[in-house]
Order: C-alpha cells, then sequence, then structure tokens
C-alpha cells in the first residue's frame, strides 16, 4: 500500500482507546503520528517507540508545552488530517501518573450535591474541558491547509444536558457538557478560520479502561466495548464524515447523540 502523505495528532495518547486508534491508523498507513501524553508507562515506550512513524511527545498540557508540541507538528513535513483529543478523568483510582501536579487529590464521582469538593471538580475541568479547550485553541495553524482534517474531541453521553435522566456525577457531567459547547462554538470559528475542518464530539460507548472499570459492574451484557472495537467503529465513522464545518456529537455507532 502506497504511503499516504498525512500526519495524526493523538493527544492523551496513553489511553486506552487513544493506544487501539493508534494501532489501526498504523494499519491504514498513515505517513506520521504524533503520540502526545504526559508520559508513557515502559510497554507503551516499547511498542510505541518500535514504530518509526509515530513520534511520541511528552506535554504537561500547560499552554507553554502545547505550543511546543504545535510547532513539532508546523516543522514537519507532513499535514495533519486526523486530531485526537482523547483526555478524561472520572476518578483517580489507581492513578500513578502526577505529572507537575504535587497537590492532586482524589476525585470520585458524586453521587449526590453533598459530594462536590470544589478542588476535586476543579482537577476533573482541567483535564476534560481546559486542556482540550487549549487544543482547540493552538489547532488552528496546524489544521488549516487544503487537506480534510477531522478533529475528533473525546467527549461522553453523560455530557448530554437533554439526556440527563439519572443524575450525579456533577463534575464529569458538568466538564463534558462544557467540553461540547466548546467543540460547538470552536465550529463557528473554524468554519471562518480553517474550512477544510470538521469538528466532533465522540461518545465511545462504555468501553473496557482503567476509567470505566470501576463502574463495570452495572454494565449490561453485550454493552461493555473493548477499546480496538471502539477504534475501529470511530476510524469508520471519521473516513466517511462531510466537511461540513458543523460540529456533530456522535456515537460509536454514528449516530447522533442530542446535545
Ligand atoms: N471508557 C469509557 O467507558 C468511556 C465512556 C465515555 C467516554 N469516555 C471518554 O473516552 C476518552 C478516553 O478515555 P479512556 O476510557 O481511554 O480512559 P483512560 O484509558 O483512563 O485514559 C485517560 C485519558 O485521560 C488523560 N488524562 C488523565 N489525567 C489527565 C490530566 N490530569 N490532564 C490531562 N489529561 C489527563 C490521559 O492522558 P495521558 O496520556 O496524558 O495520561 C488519557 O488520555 C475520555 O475522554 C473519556 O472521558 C470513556
Amino acid at each position: 500500500m502506497p504511503m499516504r502523505n498525512n500526519a495524526v495528532l493523538v493527544t492523551g495518547a496513553s489511553s486506552k482507546i487513544a493506544q487501539a486508534v493508534i494501532k489501526k491508523l498504523l494499519l491504514l498507513n498513515v505517513s506520521k503520528v504524533y503520540a502526545v501524553s504526559r508520559g508513557f508507562s515502559a510497554a507503551e515506550n516499547q511498542w510505541l517507540t518500535s514504530e518509526q512513524r509515530i513520534e511520541c511527545l511528552v506535554c504537561d498540557y500547560s499552554e507553554e508545552d502545547i505550543g511546543e508540541v504545535i510547532h513539532t507538528i508546523r516543522a514537519g513535513s507532513f499535514p495533519l488530517t486526523q486530531v485526537y483529543i482523547c483526555h478524561g478523568v472520572l476518578h483517580t483510582k489507581n492513578q500513578s501518573k502526577n505529572v507537575n501536579n504535587q497537590s492532586a487529590i482524589e476525585v470520585n464521582p458524586e453521587k449526590r450535591l453533598e459530594d462536590i469538593d470544589v478542588d476535586a471538580m476543579m482537577q476533573v475541568f482541567k483535564a476534560n474541558t481546559l486542556t482540550p479547550a487549549l487544543w482547540l485553541k493552538h489547532l488552528p495553524s496546524v489544521v488549516k491547509h487544503d487537506k480534510p482534517c477531522v478533529v475528533t474531541v473525546f467527549s461522553a453521553r453523560v455530557g448530554s444536558i437533554s439526556d440527563n435522566q439519572l443524575g450525579g456525577w456533577y463534575s464529569y457531567r458538568a466538564s463534558k457538557a462544557a467540553l461540547n459547547m466548546l467543540v460547538k462554538t470552536a465550529a463557528v470559528e473554524y468554519s471562518r478560520r480553517a474550512k477544510n475542518v470538521k469538528l466532533i464530539a465522540f461518545h465511545p460507548g462504555t468501553t473496557d479502561t482503567p476509567l470505566s472499570k470501576p463502574f463495570q459492574a452495572n454494565v449490561k451484557p453485550g454493552k461493555l466495548f473493548n477499546a480496538e472495537f471502539v477504534a475501529e467503529q470511530l476510524l469508520t465513522i471519521v473516513a466517511n464524515l462531510p466537511i461540513d464545518q458543523q460540529a456533530q456529537f456522535l456515537d460509536w455507532q454514528g449516530k447522533t447523540v442530542h446535545w
């Protein structure tokens, strides 16, 4: 298969779904994958660095570090045609990384109003909303070109305001709802400034990853996906999207989720 002249950026690249996306991208013969993370485990490092088309970039998600990643991409040879922004924090159980954030406190999804803790909430918003916002801020200079580019921002159905029947999970829900609004608002501006870009907020479905691990007991049989399945679904969705300058909120089946 001939090499394509394109690059892909994956941020939050140690996410289990992100790792599966990267593996599938390599099978599609992309020219280059920029994998950006706060840090890679030894196992992740081993396979990522064994593949020449992957460039691993460690980033603390400060604006300065994000700017450096963008600079690296701008200096590269290939136009970005896909971006996957994968950050998501629901809890911090078994979290081994605490990069540049020594004051990080334990996060658990709130069951009731009394559980709201401002420091924990800020931590969730920082990862789920503010970090993706910074990527959206800095991306235009590397996605503005004559090739179409799809930017996928990982959201969650629980971030749908109209779909909220169950309540609870205040921080995670609100951070993803705010993220959705950022995606929708950024699409308006990108339609003027980077016309070949399509933005989507993506709900992967409940997927077997560290994020969902403590909550998998109640998942109905057949409804817990593996990351490889979700990655396959997502790449097929991305390949078939119209570049129509409209933000969409889509699930793993490619079906619209109401905002
Ligand atoms: N799994 C599910 O059932 C499910 C359901 C709905 C939506 N989602 C969404 O899918 C996306 C991928 O999640 P996953 O299930 O693959 O989870 P995961 O394997 O637990 O990955 C966690 C992700 O969050 C990032 N992250 C963690 N702490 C962070 C921080 N303090 N600042 C910035 N980024 C931070 C990690 O980036 P680093 O590489 O930098 O560590 C990584 O990308 C998330 O947006 C999640 O909300 C997942």
